[in-house]
């Protein structure tokens, strides 16, 4: 675990960069560590450099890089049959599938590839379940969704976020979306009426900087939609899938929604899988020809994604979640105070909060990657922590060194006259 400094050769990593610049949008402005290479919790750069992985993909990593049980699932399958389409039934969709309805304890899996398309899916389903059973005139359904969610990137997803960066210049809109403030049940209650088609949301709001609702609301969503008959579609495509000490992030505050909205880690880091959960009732009323997608539900991804639903049924890596996030928890509290205003957890998955007078989020980020680590900001002076469940107990506590001495150098150098240095 060296430190590394602006001095050691990163050679590699200019040259990596420079040609990527030259031919790539600029949608990403990613730190300037160029990986080629994972093994578990560790990603090594062009030049050698080793680094703890703490984003973990935006948790498509949960089990790590190159987990031995999902590769081996991938290359036995890779050798077999790779894409059919859902025009012919192929052998490894229905195992993948029933294991995880089982799983989830829903009835029916309807497999796309994004996160993105999962949502999509669930908002057409809502609107399909709207019309043909709660009896909402035609086009006039609306979904409840919550300021500062994150669902993606699609027009239609982004007509309903609150973020004016993901919205900027994308008009015009999909009409539809009532906006509330997240954690607010009398906020809910006050615009769920006979044409809410579905209450859309985060169990724990994952870009936002892990928004943790208080006890209770989620449960209190299960409420209002049940009493006033709309779905509630839970988005646990972040939040899912073990990263919260739990297989489901619902499962922590005991609510089961309508929907479940999967992806990221269901696809082991090796492939795009996503997938929208249901009981009969509402995924049973589509019919052939009204969605699809080429990719979705293709032998490799279910191959893969069976392995996954395997994993999390050893309850192992929840396990893990709850171990690792009392580690991140501890850590994180003694430095409030110190650099870092405030800390919010579940599980394996923190949101901290640095002084905005010492750094931004972005500087912070990029001091810990000169020593190792690699993290996420969000939000101007707000980091996210998402270790691979598959991390130990010293690479975290390691880690959180490295962020308190960070803090360290911040404060020691904003005390002094002068601009912040890159720290690190
Ligand atoms: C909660 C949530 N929903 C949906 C998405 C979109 O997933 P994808 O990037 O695979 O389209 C994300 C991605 O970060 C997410 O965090």
């Amino acid at each position: 675990m060296s430190i590394r400094t602006e001095a050691a050769d990163r050679t590699r990593t200019r040259a990596a960069i420079s040609r990527e610049e030259a031919v790539l949008a600029h949608n990403y402005h990613p730190l300037p560590v160029v990986v080629a290479e994972a093994a578990g919790a560790w990603v090594t750069d062009v030049d050698g450099h080793r680094y703890l992985d703490l984003l973990a993909g935006y948790s498509a990593l949960n089990f790590g890089h190159g987990h031995p049980r999902l590769l081996a699932a991938a290359r036995e399958q890779l050798a077999k049959v790779t894409l059919t389409s859902r025009a012919f039934h192929n052998d490894r969709l229905g195992p993948f599938a029933a294991k995880l309805a089982a799983l989830a304890g829903m009835d029916l899996v309807l497999p796309m590839n994004t996160g993105a398309e999962a949502v999509e899916t669930g908002v057409k389903v809502a609107r399909r379940w709207a019309y043909e059973v709660k009896g909402v005139p035609a086009d006039r359904a609306t979904i409840v969704v919550a300021a500062g969610n994150f669902h993606g990137r699609t027009t239609t997803i982004v007509s309903f976020s609150t973020d004016p960066q993901a919205r900027a210049g994308f008009g015009p809109f999909t009409p539809g979306f009532t906006v509330v403030p997240y954690d607010d049940l009398p906020a809910l209650e006050a615009v769920v009426d006979e044409h809410t088609a579905a209450v859309l949301i985060e169990p724990v709001q994952g870009e936002a900087g892990v928004v943790v609702p208080a006890d209770g609301y989620l449960a209190g969503v299960r409420r209002i939609c049940t009493e006033r008959q709309a779905l509630f579609v839970a988005d646990e495509i972040q939040s899912g899938l073990g990263r919260t000490g739990t297989t489901f992030a619902c499962e922590r505050a005991g609510v089961r929604p309508d929907v479940y909205l999967l992806g990221k880690a269901l696809g082991g880091g090796i492939v795009p899988l996503s997938a929208v959960l249901a009981d009969r009732a509402v995924l049973g009323l589509l019919q052939p020809g009204e969605h699809g997608s080429t990719f979705g539900g293709n032998p490799l991804a279910a191959a893969v994604g069976e392995a996954v639903v395997d994993l999390l049924g050893t309850g192992e890596y929840q396990a893990r979640a709850r171990r690792l996030g009392a580690v991140l928890r501890e850590g994180l509290d003694a430095m409030i105070g110190d650099g870092v205003t405030a800390v919010r957890s579940a599980g394996a998955w923190a949101g901290i909060d640095i002084d905005p007078a010492l750094a931004t989020g972005r500087h912070i980020c990029a001091a810990l990657a000169g020593r190792g680590v690699l993290v996420k900001d969000t939000h101007g002076s707000t980091i996210r922590m998402a270790p691979p469940l598959v991390a130990t107990d010293d690479d975290l506590r390691w880690a959180l060194d490295q962020l308190r001495e960070v803090l360290a150098t911040c404060r020691a150098t904003a005390a002094r006259p002068g601009p912040v240095s890159a720290g690190g």
